[in-house]
């Protein structure tokens, strides 16, 4: 790559956590340390502070600057991580007085991501949300390539090494751009097919650590990276599950949530999210065990607001309950005796019969599973049906009637209507006793 990344492995790193009036807690410091360790790096130092705004040129006093620098060279440390967003000014004045790299809280997210990263899209959607970020950061870039005498073949004619630079870092936005469009035309083709073979789609989301690429694997005994390492899961990845009732589904791990997550970033996976938005049930994974259980929730909520797909039918997942003292499996259910929340171990793979059976609960009332009587008129309908893959059975009656056992989402029969011009209301008993 040809912008500067965090070379992983064992760097030694100062931490920086400033408290101010409103928001950040010690919790968040906790997550904070996780993360860092995530990235790979070794945080020996945790430097915390008060303050009531940050300050202009280096986000914190010039005490507590001075405090990391001796820090800094007593541990001969390689970089330092601050658990904010720094300006890029700030940031390039804190390296020239620290004498060492600095990193802020969206540069070692993106550090993480880029790691993590497993797919093509998945990488691409990362290397964008880098190159995004480093365009604010440019001048870095530049005196750092200057510093190394040139810059050979990174030069153009009669230009400036931040010229070059910008025009590199602008045709690579664009060709990711280009390739990013490619990916996801794939993706959505994928998604259309599913639609038209009305298989429902089940998306597992939740807050990263929650235990979603243990449930995923444990589900549906598939290989997914999964690590006691938060975001072990970047990208969706789709596998099929057999469910009691409604035959198969497509099961769909995300990427995990996290708080504070920079919005540019929620913008750059917004493709990947996008397959929660689209499904026809979410699965919310929480970590039942977690201290911070309720705001994490909270924080996948709003994430789900944001990326459209509050709407969705959601089936909350207490996971870990081997970790509680009376940790038994056991559904919960609303008032109209609908399931609400299931609680399990997937690692004890304890309570998955529960689980499946409330997917199925959930999404098999809105299956179609009945005969139909069409009449020779009604051709189109029929053809329609076909192309669905919703007919699994057809008998021709004496009077020339065909009888169809047909099987598909009420939705997609209602759609199926619409597009043959024949009236609900002549299939509502059907349709009634689908929603039954
Ligand atoms: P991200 O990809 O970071 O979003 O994480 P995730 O939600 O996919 O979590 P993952 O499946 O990687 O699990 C995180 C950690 O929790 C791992 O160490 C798992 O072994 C552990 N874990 C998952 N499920 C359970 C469980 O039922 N009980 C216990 N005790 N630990 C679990």
């Amino acid at each position: 790559m040809f912008f500067e990344r965090p070379q992983n492995g064992g760097e030694t790193a100062v931490l920086v956590h400033i408290d101010f009036p409103e928001g950040v807690n010690r919790e968040d410091v906790a997550e904070f340390r996780e993360l860092v360790i995530s990235a790979g790096a070794d945080p020996v130092e945790l430097v915390t502070s008060k303050r009531d705004v940050p300050d202009a040129k280096f986000f914190i006093g010039s005490g507590k600057v001075e405090e990391i620098h001796d820090l800094v060279h007593l541990h001969d440390c390689e970089l330092v991580i601050f658990n904010h967003s720094l300006s890029p000014s700030q940031e390039r004045n804190l390296e020239r007085t620290l004498k060492c790299r600095v990193l802020d809280r969206t540069g070692l997210i993106l550090d993480i991501f880029a790691q993590r990263a497993r797919t093509h899209e998945g990488k691409l959607q990362v290397e964008l949300a880098q190159l995004q970020y480093q365009s604010t950061r440019l001048i870095r870039g530049w005196t750092h390539l200057e510093r190394q005498k040139g810059g050979i073949g990174m030069r153009g004619p009669g230009e400036t090494q931040l010229e070059t630079d910008r025009r590199l870092l602008r045709e690579r936005v664009k060709n990711i751009h280009a390739r990013l469009a490619k990916v996801r035309a794939q993706r959505q083709q994928g998604r259309r097919a599913r639609q038209r073979s009305s298989i429902p789609t089940v998306a597992i989301v939740g807050y990263t650590n929650a235990g979603k690429s243990t449930l995923f694997n444990a589900l549906t005994s598939a290989e997914v990276y999964a690590a006691n390492q938060l975001f072990a899961t970047l990208d969706p990845t789709l596998r099929r599950l057999p469910v009691d009732d409604i035959g198969e589904v497509v099961l769909a791990d995300t990427v995990g949530f996290i708080r504070h997550l920079p919005h540019k970033l929620v913008d750059a996976f917004q493709a990947t999210l996008q397959e929660a938005a689209e499904a026809d049930l979410l699965l919310h994974v929480v970590d039942c065990a977690a201290a911070e259980r309720d705001g994490n929730i909270a924080e996948v909520e709003s994430v789900l607001a944001e990326i459209d797909a509050s709407d969705v039918p959601q089936l909350r997942v207490y996971n870990k309950i081997d970790l509680l003292e009376r940790g038994e499996a056991r559904i919960d259910r609303d008032e109209h005796g609908q399931p609400e929340a299931i609680w399990l171990s997937a690692v004890e793979r304890n309570g998955f019969e529960l689980l499946t059976r409330a997917i199925g609960e959930l999404l098999g009332k809105e299956l179609l599973d009945e005969d139909i009587l069409l009449t020779p008129a009604d051709a189109k309908l029929r053809a329609i049906l076909y192309g669905l893959g919703a007919i699994q059975r057809e008998q021709h009656e004496d009077n020339g009637d065909i009888r169809l056992s047909v099987r598909l989402q009420v939705e997609d029969f209602k759609r199926a209507l619409a597009r043959a011009d024949i009236a609900e209301s002549r299939f509502l008993p059907e349709i009634r006793e689908a929603w039954q």
